[in-house]
């Protein structure tokens, strides 16, 4: 039986990456992102053939479609990877309702969207595993308000749908990237050695690093892990 992964917001970055693992690991990769023509390239892409739906996640309507999908073409959902987020970097000052309301619909929403509809698919086949894409912080942060309002959402909704879930063999757990990438502010180090000395091993991530942290944490090897959020950050939020 051909296992299906739905990563959310997989063009770039961090979900581009996790997609590849997962299409790696012989799962078929469904790749999402409001933009289709790019979305069917990057699934074109996959070392495993996949599929691909333009769906913007800010729009409850729409991910509903996106599982009427999900449902018609394959009748089954083994890995849900909530990854989309929106940052607008502001204070509490700056943001007004509407980017507050644009982000909490991206950030926290769609994961509650989509962990719903994806585990109403699961149980009916015995099971699955979540993974939500969040920070390794723990603490509050400058002029990342409404951002990281929904992250500290995303960890509570973690640990409530993993108790809620476990009982029908749906593991939730989250993953807490550090900075990873090509984050905002961090695109000038693309090719070059990540080099930072904020972090205590010296250097940002590659997504490859919280892409295998997710490909392990929904493997059976992780069958005991349920309700974690794992950080993958080199130390850096423990050592602020
Ligand atoms: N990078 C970091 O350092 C870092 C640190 C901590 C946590 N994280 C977390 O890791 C995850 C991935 O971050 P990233 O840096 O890889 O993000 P990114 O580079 O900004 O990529 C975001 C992806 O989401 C898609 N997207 C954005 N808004 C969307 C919407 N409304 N509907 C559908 N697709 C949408 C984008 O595709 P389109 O534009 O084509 O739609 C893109 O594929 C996020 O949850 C983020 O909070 C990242």
């Amino acid at each position: 039986m051909e296992r299906i992964a739905l990563v959310t917001g997989s063009t770039n970055n961090i979900g581009k990456t996790i997609a590849d693992v997962l299409s790696r690991e012989d799962y078929h990769v469904i790749i999402t992102s409001r933009n289709e023509a790019e979305a069917k390239t990057v699934s074109e892409g996959l070392p495993k053939k996949g599929s691909y739906f333009r769906v913007d996640f800010s729009q409850a309507g729409e991910i509903e479609k996106l599982f009427e999908f999900i449902k018609e073409t394959f009748g089954r959902l083994d890995v849900l990877v909530n990854n989309v987020a929106y940052t607008k970097n502001e204070s509490i000052l700056d943001c007004d309702l509407s980017n507050w309301e644009y982000t909490l619909n991206t950030n926290l929403r769609s994961y509650y969207l989509c962990t719903k509809l994806a585990a109403e698919i699961m149980k009916e086949k015995g099971g699955g595993s979540i993974v939500n894409i969040t920070v390794s912080s723990t603490r509050g942060a400058k002029d990342k308000f409404s951002y990281m309002v929904t992250k500290g959402g995303v960890n509570y909704l973690t640990m409530c749908a993993a108790i809620d879930l476990a009982p029908f063999n749906i593991r939730v757990n989250a993953v807490g990237s550090g900075l990873v990438g090509t984050p905002v502010g961090y695109r000038e180090y693309v090719g070059r050695p990540y080099k930072n000395e904020r972090i205590p091993v010296g250097h940002i991530g590659n997504p490859e690093d919280v892409a295998e942290a997710v490909a392990f944490i929904i493997s059976d090897k992780a069958k005991y892990i349920v309700g974690a959020i794992l950080s993958v950050d080199g130390v850096l939020n423990i050592s602020l």
